[in-house]
């Protein structure tokens, strides 16, 4: 489906809307999410838990949102983590310089380009302000950090642009405290947040946003030495390098050096494993290998994971060997000490992140898995089972001669095994409409037979297909019909 269906379908369904809508000075860039957005991400970052931190034994921590200034001078982010803007003499409008360059002059220019190359294109294809025609003033950078004042002095810090910080200048305790071994995996899910020139299109450029972020810290001599790559080296991932992407497993993957070690490619492995999980359509996904310019600051190798939607290819995860970049800065700037004892060898562990984009990948979810089905004139959200914000929908055929009463006793017993739906009112055609479009994979219906026999009307959302079932045998077939694979 389309952007405009999934917004309709989030804006009438309750998966997400603007922040502040009823007041008309709302600032672009921020969204909430609702009931049935709340829902679909916390079923989204228990699958994370699963098939990534606990698959791989890491930890997880919840760290502050505002951090000390001294942490973004020595990560880097005050100098370096810029936008390049381009301002109008004229009218001050100001845009996001390879965007615009992108949309009117139709050249692509990585964002990390020379100041005086986005002033070069502009000359060369005379590009003017979109909104009065005025000629721009040269390309600058615009730090995206949102600064903010502590207490009445106002002390200077930052609403944090990537949640990893905290898993950085945390590291010392973490690794003593909690008995860590490397290679250790540190997970954390939170806010970040970034001033974004141009905030668009909902959940996929947000100024505050949730990202679900690992940072594995490891001794860079034991980087092909992966305990448990046999686990992944079958798995089949699409990497795009510079020509078109090749469908490769993890371990060809390795031996064809098109990714330099084990290490990685078994956190690549494990990452596409967790998508398929999903429901996102996986082979409309690749691993692209950043070039020079395109990459972070911070990263020495980096691959997003894209994935396609009809908004284009979308990044959802950025992987990037951060060698000991950032563990070296914070410990000459803090005067602590961040290395470690790896057996007999002192190391300064070295990192590979992949940070995951939240509202991105639900936003994708929900792409992927609405679908119009026209023969029987409704819209269905094929969400996997485990993922939907409603499990089950428990309605009454009508309300009448003890059909509610039973409904309300079928709904009390499934509520406590899972996330269940009362609904007693409309036609019965509508309310599976209704459940159909929530991702609801399953709908119970009590009527007049419930009680001569104790059993109710069992629907299934994709095919439609209804069987009678015992009520004493209901919560273990629900149970079974949800379960994670
Ligand atoms: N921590 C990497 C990122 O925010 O993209």
């Amino acid at each position: 489906m389309d952007y405009e269906s999934v917004i309709k379908l989030a804006l009438e369904r309750g998966f997400y809307f603007p922040s502040c809508e009823v007041y008309a000075d709302a600032q672009a860039g921020f969204w909430e999410y609702g009931p049935s957005g709340v829902g679909l991400k916390n079923k989204f970052l228990e699958l994370w838990r699963r098939e990534l931190v606990r698959r791989d034994a890491m930890m997880e921590i919840d760290g502050s949102q505002i951090m000390s200034e001294s942490v973004f001078e020595a990560s880097g982010h005050l100098e370096n983590f810029a936008d390049p803007i381009i301002k109008c003499t004229k009218c001050g409008a100001t845009f996001r310089a390879d965007r615009m360059i992108a949309e009117t002059a139709g050249v692509n220019i990585p964002e990390g380009a020379d100041l005086a190359e986005f002033d070069k294109i502009i000359s060369e294809k005379g590009m003017a302000c979109p909104k009065c025609k005025g000629s721009f003033g040269g390309a600058k950078r615009f730090n995206m950090m949102f600064g903010v004042g502590i207490g009445p002095e106002g002390v200077g810090a930052y609403l944090r642009p990537e949640t990893c910080q905290s898993i950085f200048v945390d590291f010392p305790r973490l690794y003593k405290t909690m008995r860590g071994r490397l290679p250790l995996g540190v997970a954390q899910v939170g806010k970040s947040f970034r001033n974004e020139i141009a905030p668009r299109q909902s959940l996929l450029r947000l100024r505050e946003f949730y990202q679900a972020e690992i940072e594995v810290f490891c001794n860079p001599s034991r980087l092909g030495d992966v305990d448990r790559f046999s686990e992944i080296q079958d798995t089949s991932i699409r990497i795009q390098t510079e020509a078109d992407p090749v469908l490769i497993t993890c371990g060809q993957a390795v031996d064809s050096g098109i990714i330099p070690n084990k290490f990685v490619a078994y956190y690549l492995g494990l990452l596409a494993e967790f998508y398929e999980k999903t429901g996102i359509d996986i082979r409309k996904s690749r691993f692209r290998r950043l070039g020079e310019k395109e990459k972070a600051f911070y990263a020495d190798v980096a691959f997003d994971f894209e994935v396609e939607t009809s908004t284009g290819w979308l990044e959802l995860v950025a992987c990037n060997y951060r060698s000991d970049y950032d563990l070296l800065n914070h410990a000459k700037k803090s005067g602590e000490k961040f290395e470690v004892m790896d057996g007999e060898e002192k190391v300064l562990p070295h990192v590979f992140e992949i940070s995951m984009g939240i509202d991105r990948s639900l936003y994708t979810i929900l792409e992927h898995s609405l679908r119009r089905d026209e023969k029987n004139d409704r819209t269905v959200l094929s969400l996997r089972p485990y993922l939907s914000p409603v499990h089950v929908g428990v309605l009454s055929l009508v309300k009448k001669d003890g059909l509610k009463e039973k409904t309300d006793e079928v709904y009390l017993q499934l509520r406590k095994k899972c996330d269940a739906f009362l609904d007693h009112s409309g036609a019965i055609g509508r309310r599976y409409r209704r459940l159909d479009e929530v991702g609801a994979p399953l709908a119970i219906t009590v009527d007049h037979q419930t009680i001569k026999d104790n059993t109710v009307t069992l629907r299934m959302r994709d095919s439609m297909e209804q069987k009678r079932v015992k009520i004493s045998e209901i919560d273990s077939v629900v149970a079974t019909l949800i379960a994670y694979p």
